[in-house]
Order: structure tokens, then C-alpha cells, then sequence
């Protein structure tokens, strides 16, 4: 298959795009001549209650490290999604829900979402939440995710979303990282046709987080739930005793705007803190730029918000762009492989967001499901979470865009608030599985093992070499951890974990992690947390994990197992194990391949040979490389022998 094919913007886009060549090369040059001119004007697109006069104070050198935008300026970020568009368009949709039922759909409007927040916000100041508090938010995609998120960051609280489908105790952990008094959750989530205990996994989580004081529970499918007198509250009841209005609070650029756990190569999910300013700024001027939106346009991006993307391309961004952002309980087989084409005729869709393994599992299935409906609508597609391969690429472009939608794959982490690398449709050439250039401003470097940046063309670590608004500011909690992970590899630079390869022509293409985190199904996974749940097991003795090329998936889950003295490997508890996974993190980590090690290979000092229980993972046993340092190189041996008795 040829990888070298290359896509001009359509005449169209080259002409009327927001971001055309010139435009593009404009706001190059700015930056190049005045770069605060050109964060003034990125963050100028902003409300500022108290508008900013510093632009920019940073420094990565851990000596003298600081990371500040436009931090003399206030402003309040629900106010820049919702007030400051109700008088030009309060009777416009904000958010169009569609339901997991086919047959449920909502419109909220500007001025509806403005009722709704400011309700959900008295309720969380009556029950005793004030500036600086975290609230955590364990929802299903109903729209009430978007009103908390709102809601809080109105009154100056910090939020911290959940992903409904983790565990109990994966949700307890971060309840517990940063001290949340108040749980947000609903009765059950529904999905699929199915129902998820929601309420029942927050009831067991707080069995183990014993410093929440108040839990509300919205109502989505009505079945009864337990509520514990005094703790646990009835959503709807308590809006009914408050007012449809709150006043906002004006909070610093440099205030904290939310918490979100994400998994690292080592150890447990750490709480990535955003700010206020800087990545509001970024969420909406990469939304307006990237997927050209222009109001009245309907925008859909399939993510969960509980993941960083929905934080910022289904709420944030576009609510303050002032858009019209669908949001989707389902997911993409249900009722039908059509779904999500049938979605986009319904709402008349222009612009759809998803990721590559979404992408994936429907290829597979051939292209009658799409041919099935029009899609007319469409305009651009959009790519995010994991490198996508050409193959999906081409097929994307082909079948479900008809050749005339752009395709932007974009690159960008929870770390980076928004998108970084990715190709702008009326002014990019595009090829297949290269998220292209970086955004204006955005400074990377490709560094080789030693630090020293590549020049031209090769493949390196992805680091940045200077700060951009939307950039994480600290670990909560742990400041130390921060520097540690994202500075002191490469002094001076931030280094994103990502290996990557430019091309001849600059262009970048991401090759994936070079850490021990996975990307399974779009989704960062540390193979450190799938390990410490393994070995929870009674019956584990010890386990390494490692990720494998996955068709759908991107990456596999592989764990390598060593029982306890005395235990039976089988299939029954190979079956026990992997539900035990999904019990301890949650469906997403679910094992993909169990294999029974009798031994581990580990250098003389103790240290697991991961690069080779990779290759073996891989099926590539016929270059393990070196195993001379190893304290027993026959446990290698004895797992590629198991591994061929593998199908
Ligand atoms: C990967 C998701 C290739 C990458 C927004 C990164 C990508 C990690 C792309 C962050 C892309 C994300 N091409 N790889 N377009 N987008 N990644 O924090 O490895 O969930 O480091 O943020 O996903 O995942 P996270």
C-alpha cells in the first residue's frame, strides 16, 4: 500500500476557510516578529472581566521553573461559554443531546444552558461548596455532565471528572487524591442498550473515601437507588429550592480550572491541573481554527467528558466559540453500525470528531452501514487520540467523507489542553497518518536519546521547547512529580513521551508512546496500573504488562502472569484474572492476553527486561536482542516456548 499520497485543501476550503494559506502564514510571521502580539490575540478572543496586561512569564528550567499566561487578567470561564452569548444568540442550541435510544433527542438552548448552570451551581453552594473546592463528577453523557463541569468552574470550584466507566475503587482513588467533599453522579448511565449502576458504583466507592460529605444524584433512568439520609440528594429535587440565577465569579487566569486524572508510566493516575485563562483561550481558538467553525454550524465530537477531548472540544471550546455541540450518550454499534452516520443526517452534522479506533472496528464491518445514509451535511472530519493509520485514513476520506471533507488528525494529550500538531484544512496538505505541522506558536523539537535536538528529517522523542496557554500548569498534589515526569528528562524542554518521525517536507508523524503507558482503544492506560491490580489477586505472585499491536484497538493488553507457589494456571483462572482487571480499573483495561511466566526475565539488579517481553507479545521472538544480561536467561526461552503453544 502506497503511504505517500498527498491531499491539497479542496479549492473550496483553500478559498473560503477562516485559516487560508495566508491567513496561516500571517499568523506565522506574527508570532515570529511579536509572539505576545500574537497571544494577545489568541487570548483577546476571550472575556476578560479585568483584561490581562503580562502576557507570558515562563521558565522550564527547574532551577527557576514557572509556567504563567496573562495572569493579572480575570475572567470567568462560564461566563465565556454561556453569558456573554445570550444576548446575540440566547434562543440558539448550545447542546444538542442525543440519547442512546435512537428515538431520545434534546435542544438545549443558550439561555436554557444559562438556567441550568446557574441552578446546578446554587445547589452546590447550598450544600456548602465555595471557591477552591474540588467536586468530583462521575456522570454518563447526559447533558447534566456539562452543567456541573459549568457550574462549578461559575463559582470558582474545581472539577474533577470521573469517566463513568471506571471502577469503584479507580473512582475512589481520585475522590481521595484531591480531597473532594462532593460527588456528582446519576441513578445509572445507559449505553448500548445497557444500564450502569452509577449511584451503586459511588455507594461502594465512598466505602472506601470517607471524607465525602454529599453526593446528588441525577436522575436519568429513574430506578430507585439507595440514598443515605444526609449524604445523598436527590438532583432535582434541590434545583427545585433554588434560583435560575448565580453571579459568576471572577477568577484569576492563573486560578485552577479543573483536575483530570491521567495515567503515567509509573505508579498511580496523577491529577493533571488546568487553568483558567490560558486554557480557555486555547480550547476555543484551536476549535475556531482547526475545524474552521463558524457559528450556527453543528459540531460533533464522540468523545466521553471523561476524557480530556470532551473537557475540551465538546464543553469548553466550542461553548466558547458559542457553537452548537452535539453530545452522544451511545456508542457507535448501537442499535446499528449506522449510528453514527444516521446521527449526522438527524442533526445535520458538519463537522464530526472521533477516534481512529472507532474508525477501525466500523471499517471492519465494509461500507454498506454508511453507504446507507447521506451525510450530505458533512463538511470536515476530524481524528484524535492515537496514531491513525493510513489505511483507516484513506477509508475515512473515502467512504464516509466522500473525498470532499478534509480530514484533521490531531495530535495533543490531557498534559497539552488542546491540540498541538494538526493539519488546518484550507491551508494543509494532507497525508495519511501525519498529523502534519504544528499550530502556530507551538515550538517542537526532536530530541535522540541523549537530549540533542534532530535537525531535518529523522525520528526522535516529541519534546516542546517553550510554553503554549493551554499547557498543564502542575500535578495536584505533587509538584515534584510534575517537574520530575515532564522536565528532567530533557533539561529545558517538555518532554510529551511520544516518539516521532519528520519527513523530508516538516511534516511530523506521531509513532506512538516510548514510555509504559498504553493507548488501548484511544485510551492512556499505564501498564504499571494494570500490574498493581494484578498482583492484588490473591493468587498473583507477580506480573509485567506490555501493550501489542491490536487490529481495532491500536494496542493490546498482554500480561504476563506468575501464580503464587501452589497455584494452577487454566483457563478458569484466566477468566478470573481478567475480570478481576476490569472489576479493580474498569472495563477499559480489560486483558487482552493472559500468559502464564513460571519466571520473569529481569537484569541481575532485579529490573523486568520490558523490551523483551514486548517482542515476545509481538510475536517477533526471532530478534530478542541481547539477553546475556539477564539473571536467568532461560526464563526467556521458556515463555517464547509457551507463547507458540499460543493460536
Ligand atoms: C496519543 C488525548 C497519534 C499520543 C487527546 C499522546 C495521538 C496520547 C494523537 C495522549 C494523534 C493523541 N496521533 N497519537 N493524533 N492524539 N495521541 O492524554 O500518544 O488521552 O501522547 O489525550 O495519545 O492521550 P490523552
Amino acid at each position: 500500500m502506497s503511504h505517500d499520497q498527498s491531499f491539497p485543501p479542496p479549492a473550496a476550503w483553500a478559498r473560503d476557510a477562516l485559516v487560508d494559506r495566508r491567513r496561516y502564514e500571517d499568523l506565522v510571521a506574527l508570532e515570529a516578529r511579536d509572539p505576545d502580539a500574537f497571544w494577545r490575540e489568541v487570548a483577546g478572543r476571550l472575556d476578560w472581566e479585568t483584561p490581562f496586561t503580562k502576557v507570558k512569564d515562563v521558565s522550564f528550567d527547574l532551577t527557576d521553573f514557572r509556567i504563567r499566561w496573562f495572569e493579572d487578567g480575570r475572567l470567568n470561564a462560564s461566563v465565556n461559554c454561556i453569558d456573554r452569548h445570550l444576548a446575540a444568540r440566547g434562543d440558539q442550541t448550545a447542546i444538542i443531546w442525543e440519547g442512546d435510544d435512537p428515538a431520545a433527542s434534546r435542544r438545549i438552548t443558550y439561555r436554557e444552558l444559562h438556567r441550568q448552570v446557574c441552578r446546578m451551581a446554587n445547589v452546590l453552594k447550598r450544600r456548602g461548596v465555595r471557591r477552591g473546592d474540588r467536586v468530583t463528577i462521575y456522570l454518563p453523557m447526559i447533558p447534566e455532565a456539562a452543567y456541573a463541569m459549568l457550574a462549578c468552574a461559575r463559582i470558582g470550584a474545581i472539577h474533577s471528572v470521573v469517566f463513568a466507566g471506571f471502577s469503584p475503587d479507580s473512582l475512589a482513588g481520585r475522590i481521595n487524591d484531591c480531597d473532594s467533599r462532593l460527588v456528582i453522579t446519576a441513578d445509572e448511565g445507559v449505553r448500548g442498550g445497557k444500564r450502569v449502576p452509577l449511584k451503586a458504583n459511588v455507594d461502594e466507592a465512598l466505602e472506601h473515601a470517607p471524607g465525602v460529605e454529599t453526593v446528588l444524584v441525577v436522575t436519568r433512568t429513574g430506578v430507585a437507588t439507595s440514598l443515605k439520609a444526609g449524604r445523598d440528594f436527590v438532583y432535582e429535587a434541590e434545583a427545585a429550592e433554588v434560583a435560575d440565577d448565580c453571579p459568576a465569579e471572577a477568577m484569576g487566569a492563573e486560578d485552577p480550572l479543573f483536575i483530570l486524572y491521567t495515567s503515567g508510566s509509573t505508579g498511580r493516575p496523577k491529577g493533571v491541573l488546568h487553568t483558567t485563562g490560558g486554557y480557555l483561550a486555547w480550547a476555543a481558538w484551536t476549535h475556531e481554527a482547526v475545524f474552521d467553525y463558524r457559528p450556527g454550524q453543528v459540531y460533533w465530537c464522540t468523545a466521553d467528558v471523561g476524557w480530556v477531548t470532551g473537557h475540551s472540544y465538546i464543553v469548553y471550546g466550542p461553548l466558547a466559540n458559542g457553537a452548537t455541540t452535539l453530545m452522544f450518550e451511545g456508542v457507535p454499534n448501537y442499535p446499528s453500525l449506522s449510528r453514527c452516520w444516521q446521527v449526522i443526517d438527524k442533526h445535520q452534522v458538519e463537522i464530526f470528531y472521533t477516534a481512529p479506533t472507532a474508525i477501525r472496528a466500523l471499517m471492519r464491518e465494509g461500507e454498506a452501514p454508511v453507504a446507507r445514509t447521506s451525510r450530505r451535511s458533512l463538511r470536515l472530519l476530524g481524528s484524535v487520540g492515537e496514531p491513525i493509520n493510513p489505511e483507516a485514513w484513506l477509508w475515512y476520506h473515502r467512504v464516509v467523507g466522500e473525498h470532499r471533507c478534509p480530514i484533521v488528525d490531531t495530535w495533543w494529550q490531557t498534559e497539552t489542553g488542546g491540540i498541538l500538531i494538526s493539519p488546518l484544512p484550507g491551508a494543509t496538505t494532507l497525508k495519511p497518518g501525519s498529523a502534519t505541522r504544528p499550530l502556530p506558536g507551538v515550538k517542537l523539537a526532536l530530541v535522540d536519546a541523549d537530549g540533542r535536538p534532530l535537525e531535518g528529517a529523522g525520528e526522535g522523542n516529541l519534546c516542546l521547547t517553550d510554553s503554549w496557554p493551554g499547557q498543564m500548569r502542575t500535578v495536584w498534589n505533587d509538584h515534584e512529580r510534575f517537574l520530575q515526569t515532564y522536565f528532567s528528562t530533557y533539561p529545558g524542554k517538555y518532554f510529551t513521551g511520544d516518539g516521532c518521525r519528520r519527513d523530508a517536507d516538516g511534516d511530523y508523524w506521531i509513532t506512538g508512546r516510548v514510555d509504559d503507558v498504553l493507548n488501548v482503544s484511544g485510551h492512556r492506560l499505564g501498564t504499571a496500573e494494570v500490574e498493581s491490580a494484578l498482583v492484588a489477586h490473591p493468587k498473583v505472585a507477580e506480573a509485567a504488562v506490555v501493550g501489542f499491536p491490536h487490529e481495532v484497538k491500536g494496542q493490546g493488553i498482554y500480561c504476563y502472569v506468575t501464580l503464587k507457589a501452589g497455584e494452577q494456571p487454566g483457563p478458569a483462572l484466566e477468566k478470573a484474572l481478567v475480570d478481576w482487571v476490569r472489576r479493580e480499573i474498569g472495563p477499559i483495561a480489560t486483558p487482552d492476553v493472559i500468559q502464564w511466566a513460571p519466571g520473569l526475565p529481569k537484569t541481575r539488579s532485579g529490573k523486568i527486561m520490558r523490551r523483551i517481553l514486548r517482542k515476545i507479545a509481538e510475536g517477533d521472538t526471532a530478534n530478542l536482542g541481547d539477553t546475556s544480561t539477564l539473571a536467568d536467561p532461560g526464563v526467556v526461552d521458556d515463555l517464547v516456548a509457551r507463547k507458540r503453544l499460543e493460536p
